[in-house]
């Protein structure tokens, strides 16, 4: 029997007895008790450090929310400070394993050694509170280091995944307008070094705001550094004084921006705060992943992203728990590097997403199973639908048939997981991410904002405002207002298509909206366009995400040329390496098909659905709203080539 409901379930898996038995979180009265929302975040906001508690715990004028508004809290304090006192002062807090490699360790008094004194680095640098410090570097522990440091001093951070081009980072920089970045010189990736600071000089060349630059000496690349504007961090962190108080920031101050993508080909700065945010993350992180305080918890994803932001610093961190960091990827130098790095560091809990799942399932059982994978006793999936395939082969050949699978369904947006299984108590069914957390209120409605009957697709909903929400979009309110709460006043649209079945269980099928998900990162077709018709040969594009057996979906682009310009195989590759140049290549198309004409409607709109048609082979639908039948005919014998 699951928690929600009176039925019961068919097939469903259960936690074992014994993880049952020592389960965090094993009384589904829990769920009743959070129907009570504001007395239970409330509550769990309460084992939160705070300088000053707050006034009222939710002032909620849709669409803008302020939790915990009146109270002094700071981040890094929660992260750091609080655990010196008694035995945590010598428990790690980062384990660190390099691509090369190396390996360092950091206990939680080091950690915060570091953060203070890299702190105080910022201030003499002239960073004040409420100064964006844009963040661009490797999966090291000195990232950690730069957020808590920002964290510290109330300055807000906007990390800028290490894969985005020198262009994308110069949007969010000047969006942001940052005054300072820091990076590394380079980034390890898979034996090649990517020129972070390379990348960087090339980003500041039309930014008029940043002042200053802080590398880390990662790779000793041979970089330019710039007499006035650029610092090497081993250099400024020479004698500075390890003592730094933690800025008493309001529970409403930003703690980070984080860019993500949206229907424009403009990203959207994701505006996160403090208390609400970190409330939202500890208990999250503490219930869903069962937190001990012997666990090794590893959570592959990188900083860039919001689950590097909010399950590998700021949950796990304020919970006081192991963090193991990886630099490197899952097949270098061989395709068992995450197998033998759980057995070498007896992880107890891993956080990964399908798309590496279905990876390694391509590359089959014999990688993990050369390696004794018992220390094991939890894991986790993220960033898009796991398919049931992928579920039972993470279960049977990762888990050991021993361990359950949290399927957490979240967005940037929501800054903490919401939809998703408390594995002591609640029975999983391969494929859904189950029930919503306790104190989160989600439905899945149609677009007039009727809820749907069980088993039928509608949008996913959440009902009612929660602590870790985006409070608005960097600089534009409009835009947070039009986007998340334009369809259905004072309910907050995800964005995803879903359903729910007879047990209440939620079924996520994808994003709704023009934005593709490729290996779990969210890309805009919009950008991946602007980025084509920058291009000189490029008249006209249009982008869809086409299912793709490992990445879940993979950029197909259709794209006419302009006069003088002759389609062949070298023009498309140039054109797919020109949009990886110009976002990143995560961005870069699998397909790129030039076609005379793109099928519009009379009225001039592309219609993606034929295009998602073609791509992936099937039949083409509906063409009476065409204007031209020509546009399909000439497709046609692309789908035939
Ligand atoms: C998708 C990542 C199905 C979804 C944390 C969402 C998921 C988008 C799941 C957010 C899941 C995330 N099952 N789909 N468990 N988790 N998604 O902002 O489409 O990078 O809207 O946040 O990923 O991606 P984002």
């Amino acid at each position: 029997m699951i928690s929600t409901g009176t039925h019961s379930l068919q097939n469903g898996f259960n936690a074992s007895e014994e993880f049952k038995k020592k389960a965090l979180i094993s009384d589904p009265g829990i769920y009743e008790t959070a129907e009570d929302r504001l007395a239970f975040w409330a509550e769990r906001a309460a084992t939160l450090s705070w300088f000053k508690t707050w006034d009222t715990v939710l002032e909620w004028n849709p669409p803008f929310a302020k939790w915990f508004d009146g109270g002094k809290i700071n981040a890094a304090y929660n992260c750091l400070d609080r655990h010196l006192e008694g035995s945590r002062a010598d428990k790690k807090a980062i384990i660190f394993e390099g691509e090369n490699g190396d390996t360092r360790e950091l206990t939680y008094q080091e950690l915060y050694d570091e953060v203070c004194k890299f702190a105080n680095v910022l201030r003499t640098l002239g960073v004040k509170k409420g100064d964006v410090v844009t963040i661009y570097m490797p999966m090291i522990p000195e990232a950690v280091v730069a957020m808590l440091a920002c964290a510290r001093i109330g300055a807000p951070h906007s990390v800028v995944f290490g894969g985005f081009s020198p262009d994308a980072l110069r949007d969010r920089i000047n969006d942001a307008h940052s005054k300072i970045v820091i990076t590394a010189d380079g980034s390890y990736r898979r034996g090649k070094i990517l020129p972070l600071k390379e990348n960087v000089d090339e980003a500041l060349q039309n930014v008029t705001t940043v002042e200053k630059v802080i590398i880390v000496n990662r790779t000793g690349l041979d970089i330019n550094v710039c007499s006035e504007r650029d610092f090497w961090y081993h250099d400024v962190m020479k004698d500075v004084s390890p003592v730094c108080p933690a800025e008493e920031t309001d529970a409403e101050d930003i703690l980070f921006i984080l860019y993500t993508s949206g229907t424009t080909g403009k990203p959207k700065g994701v505006v996160h705060t403090t208390g609400g945010y970190l409330t939202g993350v500890a208990t999250t992180h503490e219930y869903i992943f069962d937190i001990k305080d012997d666990d090794v918890y590893w959570c592959t994803a990188d900083i860039g992203w919001i689950t590097g932001h909010s399950y590998l610093v700021y949950g796990p961190l304020t919970n006081g728990t192991t963090v193991f960091m990886f630099e490197g990827t899952p097949d270098y130098p061989e395709k068992d590097r995450y197998w033998e790095l759980v057995s070498k560091y007896g992880v107890t809990i891993l956080y990964t997403a399908p798309t590496a799942i279905r990876t390694f399932m391509k590359w089959g059982q014999h990688y993990p199973e050369k390696h004794n994978l018992s220390s094991l006793r939890l894991l986790g999936s993220v960033g898009e639908p796991i398919n049931p395939e992928a579920w039972m082969w993470y279960y049977n050949h990762i888990g050991g048939e021993r361990c359950p699978i949290v399927d957490t369904w979240w967005q940037t947006e929501t800054g903490m997981i919401m939809i998703t299984p408390l594995p002591g108590i609640t029975e999983m069914k391969p494929g859904s991410c189950t029930v919503p957390f306790p104190g989160i209120k989600a439905e899945i409605l149609n677009r007039s904002g009727q809820p749907v009957a069980h088993d039928e697709v509608g949008y996913v909903a959440i009902t009612e405002p929660w602590p870790a929400m985006l409070r608005t979009i960097y600089g534009d309110d409009k835009r947070y207002k039009d986007t998340y709460w334009g369809n259905w006043p004072g309910r907050y649209f995800a964005g995803d298509g879903a359903k729910v079945d007879g047990d209440g269980y939620f079924w996520i099928i994808g994003r709704v909206d023009d934005v593709i998900n490729v290996s779990g990162h969210r890309i805009g077709t919009a950008e991946v366009e602007s980025a084509l018709v920058e291009h000189s040969a490029v008249a006209e594009a249009a982008c869809i995400g086409k299912n793709h057996d490992v990445k879940g979906q993979a950029i197909a682009a259709f794209v006419t040329l302009r006069e003088g310009y002759v389609a062949s195989d070298i023009l498309v590759q140039e054109l797919k390496n020109h949009v990886a140049a110009k976002i990143g290549a995560i961005a870069r198309p699998d397909e790129i098909h030039l076609t005379p004409e793109l099928p519009k409607t009379r009225s001039g709109k592309i219609i993606r659905r034929i295009l998602r048609d073609i791509a992936e082979g099937r039949p083409i639908g509906d063409t009476t709203t065409l204007a031209d039948e020509s546009a399909v005919i000439a497709l046609q014998s692309i789908k035939n080539s």
